[in-house]
């Protein structure tokens, strides 16, 4: 293994934490010890945490590192990338960008087929919610931004700008899986003609004129920003793309562990793992031919218990599903 204690892309220290920096708000990792115990570390082993946030996961496998184990990490948001400088870890690598990355630099630093493991907690953060300037909530008014990377050029507000009318109702549908996408997009754009879509409060007021029945507990434009966000943040080809390398990098008894956050993202993970594995089966019942021959093994998917779902209600629809590279 090449030693490389930091990123190429980081040679300034961080800048120490200030009242109420966003950067140093709390998010509490959901599935921690489920996701950490899935991927079986091996002390001295290379990790992959592809979705660094506050570092929850980050820190419960460095816990299980040795000095010689290390931990590449990834996240597209500078705020996180922050955070995991200010740790001072000398096991941690860190790549701000995209974890579709995640080969070529798995490559850079030796260790293509040698990953023991690879977790990917998708979603945003608890900070990036809650932070009004980031966009990415119906629930506090700010600019419609809910860019993950801040150095794309893309918003929500540039991206509903330009998009058409078809292509709005399309992502609104297939993202949000919205009932009233087609509603919804012609009200958009019939808005957008008299000025500018530019806040999060005018979107959601938008959304809820063009929705003609909803239920009270759930805000209707939930979907309508579940669904830009996936669309500004490309996040389901990137996740397509994590698995794919993810599959590529891994060591044999290497492990993918993948928490995903709605049907959409599930949907995808689960399906790769099926094609991919061996399906988990009581010893004593036989496998198909073809399942033997596949080179994964998968286990069963894991829910957050009761007790997390009532202590952090981010936990609610959360699903991890595991797979293990076996020839
Ligand atoms: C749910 S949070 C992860 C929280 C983390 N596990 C923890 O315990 O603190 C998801 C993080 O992944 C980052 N992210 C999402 N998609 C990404 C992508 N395609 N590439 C890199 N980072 C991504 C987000 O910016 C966010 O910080």
């Amino acid at each position: 293994m090449r030693k490389v204690y930091r990123s190429r892309c980081y040679s300034k220290k961080s800048d120490p934490p200030r009242a109420g920096d966003q950067r140093f708000v709390e998010h509490r990792p959901v599935l921690l010890e489920e996701a950490v115990d899935g991927l079986n570390v091996k002390k001295d082993g290379f990790y992959v945490d592809a979705t660094f946030g506050r570092g929850g996961h980050a820190k419960a496998i460095l816990e299980k590192l040795s000095s010689k184990g290390r931990l590449l990490i990834f996240d597209k948001d500078e705020r996180a990338i922050d955070v995991a400088r200010s740790m001072e870890d000398k096991r941690i690598l860190i790549e701000q960008g995209s974890f579709n990355r995640l080969e070529e630099v798995v490559k850079e630093q030796g260790m293509q087929g040698r990953v023991d493991g690879v977790l990917a907690d998708l979603g945003v953060s608890s900070p990036q919610l809650d932070e009004a300037l980031r966009g990415f909530s119906f629930m506090q008014d700010g600019p419609l931004d809910m860019r993950m990377d801040q150095t794309q050029e893309e918003t929500a507000e540039s991206w509903l700008a330009e998009v058409s009318e078809a292509e709005l109702a399309r992502v609104l549908k297939e993202y949000g899986e919205e009932r009233y996408a087609k509603r919804i997009a012609r009200r958009i754009v019939e808005a957008r003609g008299s000025a500018p879509i530019s806040t999060t409060s005018r979107l959601a007021t938008l959304v809820k004129e063009a929705t003609p029945r909803f239920d009270e507990h759930k805000h209707p434009a939930t979907r309508t920003f579940q669904a830009i966000r996936i669309a500004v943040n490309n996040e389901l080809k990137d996740l397509e793309d994590l698995l794919d390398q993810s599959a590529r990098v891994l060591a044999v008894g290497g492990r993918l562990a993948v928490i995903s956050f709605h049907s959409l993202e599930d949907r995808i993970v689960k399906r790769f793992m099926e094609k991919n594995s061996k399906k988990w089966v009581p010893a004593e019942i036989p496998l198909k031919s073809e399942e033997l021959k596949a080179p994964f093994k998968s286990f069963p998917k894991i829910k957050a218990s009761r007790e997390e779902v009532l202590s952090n209600p981010r936990a609610r629809s959360s699903m991890l599903r595991i797979m293990e590279r076996v020839a």
